[in-house]
């Protein structure tokens, strides 16, 4: 980011919270957009000696109302019960406040993007601006088409563009696109939105058990339940992000909710809605999903082979808008956050327990999918210190560098170019093939995210492209990946599809 408004930032939250502890921060897919030290330490600044030549960057839509299934299962119905109670808040103890409480949600408005979120989108496409300032104007920027990520990114242009406005190029969000969408989940069968809802349940009857009894105390009448306290902690996100002013520094970590407060839920009860939802995407659309990186790799190939491809491809930056299933899934299919790596478990149910914490994750939400979320790969030339001269790429999440385990051969965080080309060759070996794996029934699928040119199911050199032949390409016809690749990258890859195999 901007390193004036980051260094503002940096002073607002050392001056004003001090060390207390930030709700806003443990909100899961409903957290505020935040970028910080916490999700890794690591410098956003190129390392020494480099300068950042291309880059790529898959984004989730910014603050919306509410989502439909949050409002419909928790929110909704703790509303209406709260308008039909009999209850007498005045006595109430820390839930007085809900005696002139008002919902600020209006029911036309759920899905929409809240003058936060515009603002935050804004300002992302200005971080990004001055981030990448030696860079061409990008002529194109892409969006899935539902109204709150084509916001998002009308609001992103306009906080990137100087001169000329890219174009903003909407890519369908339709059942039988293959891999050919930014919504890839949508027209894969083997996917299911429901994953998840099993293990997560069995956590949120565990950590809102007490909250239940100190609510239920204090207001017996209200007969709380799960699904209440649900409500209430998603409120806080909602209400903060509805609320938020604009105008005022810091917004996004001000909590602006009497659903935040710490004397309404504790520290500990905030740990225990993220972790009910980390359980959740874990096995939706993480680790604990098989069908997880088959959904992410189109992105993460199609990004890395821009990035890769030895001729400049039409744009240094490439941004694209999507949902919060689409990010996750990418991040599967890199390796990055896995619980089991750099440890001796790879078991994806052990290392994410539904009865407790792990406190030692790499899978917390809050950190991965925040409204705007954004993943970024970005191509470096570097001429640095105990380096050999030439390209090296990394990979960073909301502007904190990400490092790919097992491909660290390059300055800072950052992996060769034939480091990279061999570690996405394995990823491809162990994600490839999108219409076997999601078994689409329809016969006009492909395996390949075509939208930016490049149409071929293959990872590295020689994949600018693109014939419309290669759009029309089945899983079938998808195993020739590896043709075009280098004879380094088929190598590693034939050793790894045996590793595989082994696993
Ligand atoms: C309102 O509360 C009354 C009594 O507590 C109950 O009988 C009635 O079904 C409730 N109405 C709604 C719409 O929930
Ligand atoms: C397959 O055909 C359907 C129906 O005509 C169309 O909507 C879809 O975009 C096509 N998918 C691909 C990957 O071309
Ligand atoms: C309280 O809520 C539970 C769960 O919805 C329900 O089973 C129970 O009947 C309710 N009790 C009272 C006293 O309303
Ligand atoms: C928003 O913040 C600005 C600057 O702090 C202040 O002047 C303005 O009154 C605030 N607006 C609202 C609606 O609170
Ligand atoms: C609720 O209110 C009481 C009395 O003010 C306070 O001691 C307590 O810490 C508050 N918070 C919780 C989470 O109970
Ligand atoms: C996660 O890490 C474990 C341990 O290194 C590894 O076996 C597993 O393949 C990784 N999962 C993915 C999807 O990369
Ligand atoms: C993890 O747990 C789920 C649900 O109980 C089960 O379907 C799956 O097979 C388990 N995975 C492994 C690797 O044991
Ligand atoms: C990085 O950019 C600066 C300014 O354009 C230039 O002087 C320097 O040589 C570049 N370094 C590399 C390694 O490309
Ligand atoms: C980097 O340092 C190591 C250890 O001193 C040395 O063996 C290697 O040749 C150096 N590499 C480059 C490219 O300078
Ligand atoms: C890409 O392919 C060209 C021609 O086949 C070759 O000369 C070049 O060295 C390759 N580059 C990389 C990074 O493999």
């Amino acid at each position: 980011m901007n390193s004036k408004l980051f260094l503002s930032l940096l002073f607002y939250t050392t001056a004003i919270s001090a060390d207390a502890f930030e709700p806003l921060k443990h909100l899961a897919g409903i957290t505020p957009y935040f970028e910080s030290p916490p999700t890794t330490p690591y410098d956003p600044a190129p390392p020494q000696g480099c300068n950042i030549t291309r880059a790529t960057y898959l984004v989730r839509h910014a603050a919306i109302v509410a989502n439909d299934y949050d409002y419909e299962t928790y929110i909704g119905p703790f509303v209406k019960k709260l308008a039909n109670t009999t209850v007498d808040w005045s006595k109430a103890g820390n839930l007085s406040f809900l005696a002139k409480w008002k919902s600020p949600i209006k029911e036309d408005d759920i899905e929409q993007l809240t003058q936060v979120g515009v603002q935050e989108a804004t300002n992302l496409g200005s971080d990004v601006k001055n981030r990448y300032h030696g860079f061409r104007n990008p002529p194109k920027v892409w969006s899935s088409t539902a109204e709150r990520t084509t916001k998002s990114a009308s609001s992103f242009i306009k906080g990137l563009s100087a001169g000329t406005s890219p174009q903003l190029v909407e890519v369908n969000e339709g059942k039988e696109e293959g891999a050919d969408s930014l919504t890839p989940y949508s027209s894969c069968p083997a996917y299911s939105s429901s994953r998840g809802s099993e293990q997560s349940g069995i956590y949120q009857k565990i950590y809102t058990a007490p909250i239940i009894a100190r609510f239920n105390a204090a207001a017996p009448a209200f007969n709380f339940t799960v699904d209440d306290i649900i409500g209430m902690q998603e409120l806080c996100g909602y209400e903060s992000v509805i609320n938020g002013n604009v105008s005022t520094p810091g917004y996004a970590i001000n909590a602006d909710s009497p659903f935040c407060s710490l004397d309404l839920f504790t520290a500990d009860e905030w740990l225990g809605f993220e972790y009910s939802n980390d359980l959740m995407y874990w096995h939706g659309i993480g680790y604990g999903n098989p069908i997880s990186g088959t959904i992410g790799l189109p992105w993460a190939k199609a990004a890395a082979n821009l990035l890769l491809q030895s001729n400049k491809p039409d744009q240094d930056l490439y941004v694209s808008f999507t949902h919060r299933e689409l990010p996750p899934t990418v991040l599967v299919a890199l390796g990055l956050f896995n619980n089991s790596a750099y440890t001796a478990s790879s078991d994806v149910n052990t290392t994410m327990p539904s009865n407790e914490i792990n406190p030692n994750r790499e899978w917390i939400s809050s950190r991965i999918l925040p409204f705007l979320t954004n993943i970024a790969m970005e191509r470096m030339e570097c001429n640095s210190f105990n380096y050999t001269e030439g390209d090296y790429y990394r990979v960073l999440v909301n502007q904190s560098p990400a490092p790919l385990p097992g491909c660290a051969d390059g300055p800072g965080l950052s992996c060769s170019g034939k480091g990279f080309t061999s570690y996405m060759q394995q990823r491809q070996n162990m994600f490839g093939g999108f219409s076997q794996k999601c078994g689409v029934k329809y016969s006009n699928s492909t395996d390949v995210l075509g939208i930016y040119g490049t149409q071929v199911d293959a990872v590295g050199n020689g994949t600018s492209t693109s014939s419309g032949a290669a759009a029309s390409q089945t899983s079938a016809k998808g195993s020739a990946a590896g043709r075009t690749s280098t004879s380094v990258s088929m190598a590693a890859g034939l050793c790894l599809t045996m590793a595989y195999m082994l696993w």
